[in-house]
C-alpha cells in the first residue's frame, strides 16, 4: 500500500519530484556548494539546488568533476506561493566559474541583475542556459556574447519591446533551441532579426508574446528548423506561403492563438514535410465564412501527416472530407469542437487513423457508415457529449457503425453520457478486440449476462457512477485470463459474491467504493482477499465501507472483526457454476434452435484502376466453415467466384480489373459447411479510371530534346515508359523508364535536323499499361555552328 500511495502522489504531482523521490541515493557524486545535492541518475551528475530557499547563488568550490546539470529551478508553477522555492535576483560575476557544468537552469527565479562577466570562466562547458527575469527588467544580452557553445537557449519573462538584427543571437553559432516566453511587451520581430544569424537551429519556441501578426518573414530566414512552436499570440489570420522555405519542418504548434482564418495555401511547401500539426485551441469557425474554414487542409496534399489536433475550435458546419488527403494521418484530435453529429463523409481518406478523439463534443448522432473510412481504428474516444444541463439528449451509435472497426478497435471510452443502452452493449458484443472499455457514468443499471464472452483481449473495464444493482458471474464471463482492472465504485451494488472473481488471475486494480454494500458472510471472501492483498506487489484498491447491518454501517471492511461478517442460519453457501465448460453454459446462448444467424457485412476499403479491396465483419464466427466471395463484371455480365475462403479471413483484393467498370462484389457464409441463399451481403463499386495525361515539348535544340508531362492523378502511378523512334530508321527506338516523381526528361546525344517521335506510357503498379500512350512528333535543330557560319556567309 505504501508504494501504490507513493506512485497516486507521483501521478498528481510533477514527474521531476518523483523522479528525485525515486531516485536512489547519490554514491558517487559530490555537490561543490554546501547548500546543494549532488544526484546521480544512471550517468548524469545533477547538482540540484531546487527549493532552498536560496536568495542568492551559493559559492562553489573549485571542482575538476563535471556535472550536466545545475538545477535553481522549481517545478511548482508559482513561486509567490511556494514557500521553499529559491527566490534569485541576481548573478555575481564568475558565479560559476569554479564548475564544468554543461546546463544552468535558472528558471522560476526572478533575475533582475545579470552582469557582463555572469557566465565568464564556464563558457567552456555551457551548452544550455535557462533564465527567468521578472517581467519589468531587460535581459543583459551582453552577458551571453562569449557563450558560443551553447545549443539551448531558454529566456522567459524579460522586458523587451522588439526584436530586431542587432541581437545577439548571431554569436550563438551553435544554437539548436530558442525559446522566448512570456516577453509581455515583444510586439514586433523585424524580418531580419535571424537573418544569417542561427544556421543551426531546429527549434524555435515562441509563446506568450503580444504579436498580432505571425513574424513569416523572420522566420523564414531560418531553413534549418524542424520544429517551430508559436503558442498564446495574438495572431488572427494566416496568409498564404508562409511557411513556404521551411523545408525541413516536421513539426508546427500553432495552439492557443485568436486564428479564425487561414488562407488555402499558407502550408504550401510544408504539406509534404510535416508530421505534427497542432492548430488546438483557435477561432477556427468562428468567423462568418465558417464553412470555409478548413479548406486550407482539403486543397492540399498532406503526404506525411501523422498527428493533427484541431481541438477547441467551432467545427459544427464544416463540409464532409476536410482530412481526405491526409493519407498517413494516425491521430485525430476533434475534441470540444461543438461537433452534433459524426457524419458518413467526415472520416473520409483517413485509411491509417488509429486514434480519434472527438469528446467533449454535443455528438447526438453518429453515422451508420461513420467508420467505413478508417479500418484501422485503434481507439476512439467519446466521451462527454452532454454539459449536466442537457443530459436527455441521448447519444444515437447505431451497432452497424461499429461493424468496420470490430476487428481493429482496441480502446473505447464513452463516459460521461446518456447512451441508449440497448445499443451499447450491442456495440460491445460486437467489439470484441477491446482492451480497454470506459463506461463510467452511462446510465446502466445491468450488466447483460455474458455479454463478454467472446472477448478475449480485454483488460480494463470501467462501469463506475452508475446505478447497478447486481453484479454476478455471468457479467464477466470470459475475462478471467485477461481483466486486470475492474472499477464498480458508485454503483448500487449490494453484495458481490466469492465466484464473480474467482480464478481471475491478472486482476490487480479492484475499486468497489461508494455501494450499499451488505457486511455478511457472503463478503469473507473478500475481507480475506483485502487482507493477501496487503501483500507486496499486488495493488488492489479497495475503499470497501459496510451499508449495512447498522452495528457494521459506515465501516471500513478491513477493520471489521471477521467473526462479525455473519448470515443467518438459513443462508445457502454459494456453489460456483463453471460456466466455461460448455455443458453448464445456459441453454440460451448455445441451443441451436435459438441461436441467432450470425451478423455481417461486406464493405468495400479501396478501389484502384486494376482491383478492389473488400472487408468484411461478422459477429459470430462460431459456425462459419468458409466463405464465398463473388464478382460480377456489370458490363458484360461475366462472374468469378472465389470458394473457401477460410474462416479467419477478413479481407480479399479482388485484381485483375478493367479500369472504370462496375462490379458486384458478394459474401455468402457457409455454416457447418452447409452455404444458404440467405446468408449472402453485396456491394456494388466500380474500379478508378486511367489518369488523364498529356506530354508536352518543353525545350528542343541541335542535340537534344526535352519533354515534360502531366498526369491528373499519380496515386497509382510508379513510373513512365518513354521511347523515342527517329522517323527516317524506326528500328533505332529506344526507352528510358523514369520514376514516378519526375515530369521530364531530355534525350541527349541526338543527330540535328532529324525527326523523332517520342511516346509516353504510364506505369501503373509496376505494369506497363498498354492502353493508351501519347506521341509527340519533334525535329532538332541545325547545330548552332553551322547557323552561324550561314548567318556570317
Ligand atoms: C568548500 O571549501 C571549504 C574550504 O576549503 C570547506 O570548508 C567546505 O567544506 C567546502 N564545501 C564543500 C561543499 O565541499
Ligand atoms: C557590458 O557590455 C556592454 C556591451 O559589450 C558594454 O556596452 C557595457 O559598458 C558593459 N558594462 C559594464 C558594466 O562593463
Ligand atoms: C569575452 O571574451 C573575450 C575574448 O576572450 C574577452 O576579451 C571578453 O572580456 C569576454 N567578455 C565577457 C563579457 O566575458
Ligand atoms: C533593436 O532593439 C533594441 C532593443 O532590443 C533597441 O535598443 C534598438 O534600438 C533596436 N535597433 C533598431 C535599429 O531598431
Ligand atoms: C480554397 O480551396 C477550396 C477547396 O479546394 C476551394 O473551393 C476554394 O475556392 C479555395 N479558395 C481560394 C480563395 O482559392
Ligand atoms: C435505442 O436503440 C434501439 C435500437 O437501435 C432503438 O430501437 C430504440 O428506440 C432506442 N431507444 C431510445 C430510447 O432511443
Ligand atoms: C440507486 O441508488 C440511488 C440512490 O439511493 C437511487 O436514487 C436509485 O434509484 C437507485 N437506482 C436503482 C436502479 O436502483
Ligand atoms: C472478534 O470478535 C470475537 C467475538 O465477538 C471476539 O472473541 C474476538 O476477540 C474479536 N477479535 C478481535 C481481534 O477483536
Ligand atoms: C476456478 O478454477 C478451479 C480449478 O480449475 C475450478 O474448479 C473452479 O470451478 C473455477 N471457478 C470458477 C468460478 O470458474
Ligand atoms: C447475367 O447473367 C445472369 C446469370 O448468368 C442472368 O440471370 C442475368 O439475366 C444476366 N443479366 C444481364 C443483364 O445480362
Amino acid at each position: 500500500m505504501k508504494y501504490l500511495k507513493r506512485h497516486l502522489l507521483c501521478a498528481i504531482s510533477s514527474i521531476i519530484i518523483c523522479d528525485i523521490i525515486n531516485s536512489i541515493a547519490q554514491s558517487g557524486c559530490t555537490s561543490p556548494a554546501i547548500q546543494c545535492r549532488c544526484q546521480q541518475r544512471s550517468i548524469t551528475f545533477i547538482i540540484n539546488c531546487r527549493d532552498k530557499r536560496l536568495i542568492q547563488i551559493p559559492i562553489f568550490n573549485k571542482t575538476n568533476a563535471e556535472y550536466d546539470e545545475l538545477t535553481f529551478g522549481s517545478p511548482y508553477p508559482d513561486a509567490s506561493v511556494c514557500s521553499v522555492c529559491n527566490r534569485i535576483t541576481s548573478i555575481p560575476p564568475r558565479a560559476f566559474a569554479n564548475l564544468r557544468v554543461k546546463r544552468i537552469d535558472l528558471t522560476n527565479n526572478a533575475l533582475t541583475d545579470i552582469s557582463n562577466d555572469s557566465f565568464a570562466g564556464v563558457e567552456p562547458y555551457l551548452k544550455e542556459l535557462l533564465l527567468q527575469g521578472d517581467r519589468t527588467n531587460e535581459l543583459n544580452y551582453a552577458a551571453l556574447k562569449n557563450l558560443t557553445r551553447l545549443t539551448t537557449l531558454h529566456l522567459e519573462k524579460f522586458q523587451q519591446t522588439t526584436l530586431n538584427s542587432s541581437n545577439i543571437f548571431g554569436y550563438l553559432q551553435n544554437l539548436e533551441f530558442l525559446k522566448l516566453k512570456t516577453f509581455k511587451r515583444l510586439s514586433f520581430i523585424q524580418s531580419s532579426a535571424f537573418k544569417n544569424k542561427v544556421s543551426k537551429l531546429k527549434t524555435l519556441w515562441l509563446e506568450g508574446l503580444p504579436l498580432v501578426v505571425y513574424p513569416a518573414g523572420a522566420i523564414l530566414n531560418i531553413p534549418s528548423l524542424q520544429s517551430l512552436n508559436f503558442i498564446n499570440t495574438q495572431v488572427k489570420k494566416l496568409y498564404s506561403q508562409s511557411f513556404r522555405d521551411l523545408r525541413s519542418l516536421k513539426e508546427l504548434d500553432l495552439s492557443h492563438n485568436l486564428i479564425d482564418s487561414i488562407e488555402n495555401d499558407t502550408f504550401t511547401g510544408i504539406t509534404d514535410t510535416l508530421l505534427f500539426l497542432n492548430l488546438a485551441v483557435n477561432r477556427l469557425g468562428y468567423n462568418t465564412n465558417k464553412k470555409e474554414s478548413l479548406n486550407f487542409l482539403s486543397s492540399q496534399h498532406w503526404t506525411d501527416l501523422e498527428q493533427l489536433s484541431l481541438a477547441y475550435n467551432k467545427l459544427d458546419t464544416i463540409p464532409d472530407g476536410p482530412f481526405r488527403n491526409m493519407p498517413k494521418l494516425a491521430y485525430l484530435t476533434l475534441k470540444s469542437c461543438q461537433l452534433s453529429f459524426i457524419s458518413n463523409g467526415l472520416l473520409q481518406g483517413l485509411q491509417n487513423l488509429h486514434t480519434l478523439d472527438v469528446s467533449e463534443n454535443r455528438i447526438t448522432q453518429i453515422s451508420s457508415n461513420a467508420f467505413v473510412h478508417t479500418p484501422q481504428l485503434k481507439e476512439l474516444r467519446l466521451d462527454r457529449q452532454h454539459k449536466e444541463s442537457i443530459k436527455e439528449l441521448a447519444l444515437n451509435f447505431p451497432p452497424t457503425a461499429v461493424e468496420p472497426i470490430r476487428a481493429s478497435l482496441t480502446h473505447l471510452n464513452v463516459e460521461h453520457n446518456r447512451v441508449n443502452v440497448s445499443q451499447i452493449w450491442e456495440i460491445i458484443k460486437f467489439l470484441t478486440n477491446l482492451e480497454e472499455l470506459k463506461l463510467r457514468n452511462t446510465n446502466l443499471v445491468a450488466v447483460p449476462d455474458f455479454v463478454f464472452r467472446y472477448h478475449t483481449q480485454l483488460q480494463i473495464l470501467d462501469l463506475s457512477e452508475n446505478q447497478i444493482t447486481s453484479f454476478d458471474q455471468k457479467s464477466v464471463h470470459g475475462l478471467k485470463d485477461t481483466l486486470t482492472s475492474l472499477s464498480l465504485s458508485d454503483n448500487n451494488l449490494t453484495t458481490i459474491d466469492e465466484c464473480v472473481l474467482q480464478n481471475f488471475s491478472k486482476l490487480n486494480h479492484l475499486y468497489l467504493a461508494n455501494n450499499f454494500w451488505d457486511c455478511d458472510c457472503d463478503l469473507i471472501w473478500l475481507y480475506d482477499w483485502i487482507e493477501m492483498s496487503a501483500e507486496p506487489g499486488i495493488e488492489y484498491i479497495v475503499e470497501f465501507v459496510c451499508h449495512s447491518p447498522p452495528s457494521l454501517r459506515e465501516n471500513l471492511l478491513q477493520t471489521v472483526n471477521r467473526s462479525h461478517l455473519s448470515c443467518t442460519p438459513a443462508h445457502i453457501p454459494h456453489t460456483c457454476p463453471d460456466y466455461y465448460s460448455t455443458s453448464t453454459i445456459p441453454t440460451t446462448i448455445t441451443t441451436t434452435t435459438t441461436k441467432a444467424l450470425p451478423v455481417f457485412k461486406i464493405f468495400i476499403t479501396e478501389a484502384m484502376i486494376f482491383s478492389i479491396n473488400v472487408f468484411w465483419t461478422i459477429n459470430d464466427k462460431s459456425d462459419v466453415t468458409g466463405y464465398i466471395l463473388s464478382i460480377v463484371d456489370l458490363q458484360n455480365n461475366i462472374s468469378r467466384s472465389l470458394k473457401s475462403l477460410k474462416r479467419d479471413n477478413t479481407l480479399f483484393r479482388f485484381k485483375g480489373l478493367q479500369p472504370q467498370r462496375a462490379y458486384t462484389i458478394c459474401l455468402q457464409l457457409e455454416l457447418n459447411n452447409v452455404r444458404s441463399d440467405n446468408l449472402v451481403s453485396c456491394v456494388t463499386q466500380s474500379t478508378k479510371s486511367i489518369p488523364v495525361f498529356e506530354l508536352f515539348k518543353k525545350t528542343v535544340i541541335d542535340t537534344y530534346i526535352e519533354v515534360n508531362w502531366k498526369v491528373s492523378d499519380v496515386t497509382e502511378i510508379t513510373g513512365f515508359l518513354l521511347s523515342i523512334v527517329p522517323l527516317k530508321n524506326v528500328k533505332d527506338i529506344r526507352y528510358e523508364t523514369v520514376p514516378k516523381d519526375r515530369t521530364s526528361f531530355i534525350f541527349k546525344n541526338l543527330r540535328s535536323i532529324e525527326s523523332y517521335e517520342i511516346c509516353l506510357k504510364l506505369i501503373i503498379k509496376s505494369q506497363v499499361y498498354d492502353g493508351e500512350k501519347k506521341c509527340k512528333t519533334l525535329q532538332t535543330k541545325q547545330t548552332i555552328k553551322t547557323k552561324q557560319m550561314k548567318t556570317a556567309t
